[in-house]
């Protein structure tokens, strides 16, 4: 059955504008990736999802795709971000059925709560090369057709078809140093730095890169598996946030449609935190 729109796209946004441009996603099995795919394709695109489950992953691509008729999504499992080679096998199945990419979301992550000492490094390891070496593998495997896409749609401000542009997702653990989280908040800044850098060395290409950090998002794995505080279990610790509720994977949708259109031209190197001011208020963290 299909997910109302409601559900992860605000009504602001015109239909059709991406038509014809294709998104390629890593994590796009997971509840704030597939929001993001989702909306692209409401509004046009075509997309690549790609997981680690080959079950999951399927089966979120036949999801999203009733997003609209006539949509091609297609779900690759069975990819190790941590795997160049697996990546780049991706890439070119995408290509070969659908064409192009012209956005990409690097949204692979792995995540969990251990104190550090009760780390080992192996699990560092893992965790580092999830999320940071995944999601500079992501970059290298796109970034051909990401410079060939943003040729084809130069960004000169006043376009309305846009190309060449990439997201990576992210966390503020790092911002302030967080508890049972050094793995992910030393993974998440790398991981910052990258697009940084990647905005800077490719801007002249008419690249855009931008990292989009999600804070309490209802519904999440990320809060299933790091949210264990006594006030969750009591259902008030939405009250920790300034806005004084968690955010919807619809907020992040948004962000990401935002970022990929005409409105973002201009925006790149960024940072946007969608998180209801969480990290700025010590005590919502
Ligand atoms: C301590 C742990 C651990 C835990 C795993 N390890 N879980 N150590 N506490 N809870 C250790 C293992 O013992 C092992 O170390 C090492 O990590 C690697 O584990 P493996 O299972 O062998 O590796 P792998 O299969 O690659 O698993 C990766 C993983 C796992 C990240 C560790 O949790 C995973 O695959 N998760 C699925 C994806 C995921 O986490 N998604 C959530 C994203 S949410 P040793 O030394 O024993 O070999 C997110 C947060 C967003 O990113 C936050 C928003 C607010």
């Amino acid at each position: 059955m299909a997910v109302p729109r409601s559900e992860y796209l605000s009504n602001v946004w015109k239909e059709g504008i991406f038509d014809n441009k294709v998104v390629f996603c890593t994590g796009g099995g997971g509840t704030i990736c597939s929001a993001q795919v989702r909306a692209l394709v409401h509004l046009g695109a075509n997309a690549c999802i790609i997981g680690r489950n080959v079950e999951k992953t399927e089966n979120m691509a036949k999801s999203i795709a009733t997003a609209r008729e006539g949509a091609k999504v297609i779900g690759i499992g069975a990819v190790d971000v941590r795997k160049l080679d697996d990546l780049e096998g991706a890439v070119e199945r995408c290509v070969k059925e659908l064409g192009t990419i012209d956005y990409v979301i690097a949204g692979a992550a792995g995540n969990f709560l251990a104190p550090i000492a009760g780390l080992s490094s192996n699990a560092f390891r893992s965790v580092l090369e999830i999320d940071t070496l995944g999601s500079y593998n992501t970059l290298k495997a796109t970034l051909p057709h990401l410079i060939a896409s943003a040729a084809k749609n130069p960004n000169t401000g006043t376009n309305a078809s846009t190309g060449g542009r990439i997201i990576f997702l992210s966390a503020t653990f790092h911002y302030t140093g967080m508890p049972l989280q050094a793995h992910a908040a030393a993974a998440k800044a790398g991981v910052d730095a990258l697009s940084a850098t990647a905005a800077i060395e490719f801007g002249p290409r008419g690249i855009t890169s931008n990292v989009i950090t999600p804070g309490p998002i209802a519904g999440t794995e990320g809060m299933e598996r790091l949210g264990n505080r006594d006030d969750e279990s009591q259902g008030t610790a939405f009250k920790r946030v300034p806005l004084q509720r968690y955010g919807t994977v619809k907020e992040i949708a948004d962000g990401t449609v935002y970022l990929f259109s005409d409105a973002g031209n201009y925006v790149t190197g960024e940072v946007l935190v969608i998180d209801g001011a969480s990290w700025r208020s010590p005590s919502s963290l």
